[in-house]
């Protein structure tokens, strides 16, 4: 059976930056709660009329060149998203059409800002199955649009963007081991309460937005992060020194240096783009991934730890030999 090895990967975030000031102007809320509760100075919000689609093309077409293919050689397509273009056809689908690529499989998935870690679990499988090759996975999010932008307990948390990576088959690992998991009781933690089929008028009227209880939701992820890390070390019989870098979905800067400590690693050792992006839930990893592969810091041959946790809740973890 083959590995699946990361090839390329590509970033692309929107050009309207919004600082925590210019959130200042818009909630009761300030520069110092922001960075202090999160860690978040800024960050990027799609312009109108501009598409997850849209995001997710500019950051798939930046991982093909890094990988130095081309897309007829894709043959899966996966759009790890919460906030597709439309309710069908899929982003996936959509952004095939955009690659000018014609009958590969092309699917969303939608695991919230666990999206993107699922969608590198299920695109390995793929590969070590045979049944693909050369996988494009795409987390990309047009959080914005789901915001209410007078709520400051949520609208200053998160951001618009999108990541990719190419995964194909290798002799030589790779993807060393995925998990996931998921638990549907806590969906009134984190939730766009409305949706097509469950209260639809909410949905139509542009009343569909995000609603979190962000202090439980924090205890759980730093509690469920702490265990996923160490499920991932048991599962492969590896130490905590034995990881390189860790790549955490870009939640909170707290939930983040938390998993750290857990690990034994020095703030050194992991990548934060929070503090730029915010929260942009599944194009969180493979943004950080893409920003720390193409500033040199992830050299070949380095061990990865992704972790995310998110909505639903689902969480799950993914470790890369890069
Ligand atoms: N500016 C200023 N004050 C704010 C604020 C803002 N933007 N948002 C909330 N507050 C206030 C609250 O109203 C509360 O005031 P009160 O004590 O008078 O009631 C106070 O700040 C503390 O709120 P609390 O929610 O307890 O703060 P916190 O330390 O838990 O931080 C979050 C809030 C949202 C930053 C934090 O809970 C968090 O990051 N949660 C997890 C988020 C997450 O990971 N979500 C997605 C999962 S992927």
């Amino acid at each position: 059976m083959s590995y699946a090895r990361i090839t390329g990967t590509g970033a692309y975030l929107p050009e309207k930056v919004l600082t925590n000031a210019d959130l200042e102007r818009m909630v009761e809320t300030s520069d110092v709660w922001i960075r202090e509760r999160t860690g978040i100075l800024e960050r990027h919000v799609a312009a109108d009329g501009e598409t997850t689609c849209d995001l997710a093309e500019a950051a798939a077409r930046c991982a093909l060149e890094a990988a130095g293919i081309e897309p007829r050689e894709i043959d899966l397509i996966i759009v790890a998203t919460t906030t597709p273009n439309r309710v069908f056809p899929s982003t996936a689908c959509l952004l095939q059409a955009r690659l000018g690529i014609h009958g590969c499989p092309a699917f969303d998935v939608q695991a919230v800002c666990t999206g993107f870690v699922y969608a590198l679990a299920v695109a390995e499988k793929f590969i070590r199955t045979g049944a693909a090759r050369c996988a494009l996975i795409v987390g990309a999010e047009t959080l914005s649009r789901i915001l209410d932008w007078s709520d400051r307990s949520t609208c200053v948390l998160f951001g618009d963007g999108a990541g990719a990576l190419v995964l194909e088959a290798s002799e030589t690992p790779g993807v060393l081991s995925t998990h996931l998991h998921a638990d549907g009781h806590y969906e009134h933690l984190l939730t766009v309460p409305a949706g097509i089929s469950e209260h639809p008028e909410r949905f139509r009227s542009g009343e569909a937005t995000v609603q979190m209880k962000g202090n439980e939701v924090f205890r759980m992820a730093v509690n469920t992060l702490g265990r996923m890390v160490t499920e991932v070390l048991h599962a492969n019989g590896l130490h905590k020194s034995d990881i390189d870098w860790l790549i955490p979905h870009q939640a909170n800067i707290r939930i983040i240096k938390a998993t750290a400590r857990k690990l034994g690693l020095p703030m050194e050792r992991v990548v934060v783009t929070v503090d730029r992006h915010g929260n942009t839930s599944a194009a969180s990893i493979p943004l950080a991934l893409d920003a720390a592969i193409r500033d040199g810091r992830v050299q070949p041959g380095a061990t990865l730890l992704m972790e995310a946790f998110g909505g639903g809740f689902t969480w799950g973890a993914a470790l890369v030999r890069f």
